[in-house]
């Protein structure tokens, strides 16, 4: 694939995300087998023609309106403001969207492009689900037929997004292989693509991958950013002074930063799953720990282990308990533009507490990350200051998590409950 490094002649950030065709310094590119190639050209050229195509643009927009319910609300939390005596936070509920996560916004655009492209078969990969579960929703809407990987640990850990996805029409593969989580999944997915290149469109479900994913993926999502800077100066009369988001893949970070990139003045923090230590196998933070390789597509930082093999991964967080890291960011954190904190499982379960119990809004364990780096960094922050957190997604999928942490006993009574009621409607 015809892929060009970016230059210094290209001046802002976003000239240059915009400009690369699938490098960021020296991260990303295009490390796929040959059957592969024909296809991401494709979609590479279908990409290219789209940012400039109002019809499409007009539909993308169109849809995120009507189906998945954009824009979604800046909310401001002057209860839990006051409570840390620090900044002013506010929250970018993208939970709010139709299936529950940021996640919707790229699935609209990639299903939208794979119908121009004339495919009538869709694969995804998932790992806490929602990237399936949007995935199955748009193509169910469109017509679409849709199969759906996902590690047999968050096919039993995330359930009732696997029980959304099969009510929608879609097939959801459960992959026994490796860790048996978003990684394992990634790859089954790439293998389906490999057996069936010509009918079938794979639909990632973040910023990484082969070009033209990440850039593709942050295209749309940028929708974001772009909302929060509106939002923002109404609602605060000014733009944020700091932006927090989690970090997966980056796809919610992606889109919540890509607007203010080239605003000096606006702090981006990306925050990743600590799990339960700094021991390899603990944690999913790749960009504060992992190191330079090439895999599934692209070079980035991966979390490996002394032979360079891909290491186990841990995040409380089923959408944070991923191997890799988009390259966009690996590049933006090496600019210095982007910096990177970690939250562990403990601060990510005790920041949902908080939030719910002090603002009335549940978040995802993954934007929960976020929160809780949020809540010590406003703290110390003047009042004056505005933190905006990316909520990525909303709690209910976790449901079963938050559940056996904060009230195991009573789950268990439930579990028996149904067990017992079973076979009665
Ligand atoms: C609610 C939510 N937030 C964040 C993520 C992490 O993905 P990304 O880093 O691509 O936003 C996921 C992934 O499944 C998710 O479901």
């Amino acid at each position: 694939m015809h892929l060009i490094k970016m230059t210094s002649t290209q001046t802002t950030y976003r000239a240059q995300i915009q400009a690369s065709l699938g490098y960021f310094g020296d991260y990303g590119g295009c490390f796929v087998p040959e059957v592969l190639l024909p296809g991401l050209e494709a979609i590479a050229a279908a990409f290219d023609q789209i940012q400039t195509d109002e019809v499409f643009l007009a539909d993308f927009h169109q849809t995120l309106r009507e189906f998945s319910g954009r824009p979604t609300p800046l909310t401001p939390l002057p209860r839990l403001s006051a409570q840390l005596g620090g900044a002013r936070l506010f929250l970018k509920n993208e939970g709010l969207n139709h299936t529950g996560a940021h996640k919707i916004n790229h699935c609209i655009g990639q299903a939208l492009l794979a119908k121009r492209l004339g495919k009538q078969r869709i694969i995804a990969e998932t790992g806490a689900g929602q990237h399936g579960y949007a995935t199955a929703a748009v193509c169910a809407r469109l017509g679409l037929d849709c199969t759906v990987y996902m590690g047999r640990k968050d096919y039993e850990r995330q359930r009732p997004n696997v029980y959304w996805m099969e009510l929608l029409g879609a097939t959801v593969v459960p992959v026994e292989d490796g860790s048996q989580t978003l990684n394992d999944a990634v790859i089954a997915a790439f293998k389906d693509w490999v057996a069936h290149p010509a009918d079938t469109y794979y639909l990632l479900g973040s910023a990484v991958g082969p070009h033209p994913y990440p850039a593709m993926n942050t295209f749309f999502q940028k929708i974001v950013g772009e909302e929060i800077r509106r939002q923002c100066e109404v609602q605060a009369g000014r733009l944020p002074d700091v932006c927090v988001a989690c970090v997966g893949g980056g796809s919610n970070a992606l889109g919540m930063f890509f607007d203010f990139l080239d605003e000096e003045n606006v702090r981006l923090i990306g925050v990743e799953a600590g799990g339960r230590g700094v021991q390899p196998g603990e944690h999913a933070a790749k960009l504060l720990r992992g190191r330079l390789g090439i895999f599934e597509g692209y070079h980035s930082y991966f979390l490996q282990d002394g032979e360079g093999n891909i290491a186990a991964t841990h995040s409380v967080s089923a959408g944070l308990d991923y191997c890799g890291v988009s390259p966009i960011l690996a590049w933006l954190a090496d600019e210095g533009r982007v910096q990177f904190a970690a939250a562990s499982d403990a601060e990510a379960l005790a920041a949902v507490q908080r939030l719910a119990r002090t603002e009335g809004i549940i978040p995802a364990l993954e934007s929960a990350h976020a929160f809780a780096h949020a809540f010590e960094l406003a703290a110390d922050l003047p009042p004056e200051t505005v933190v905006v957190v990316n909520a990525s997604g909303r709690g209910e999928k976790d449901l079963f998590i938050t559940m056996q942490h904060f009230q195991g006993d009573s789950l268990q009574r439930y579990a028996q409950h149904l067990l017992d009621n079973s076979g009665r409607v």
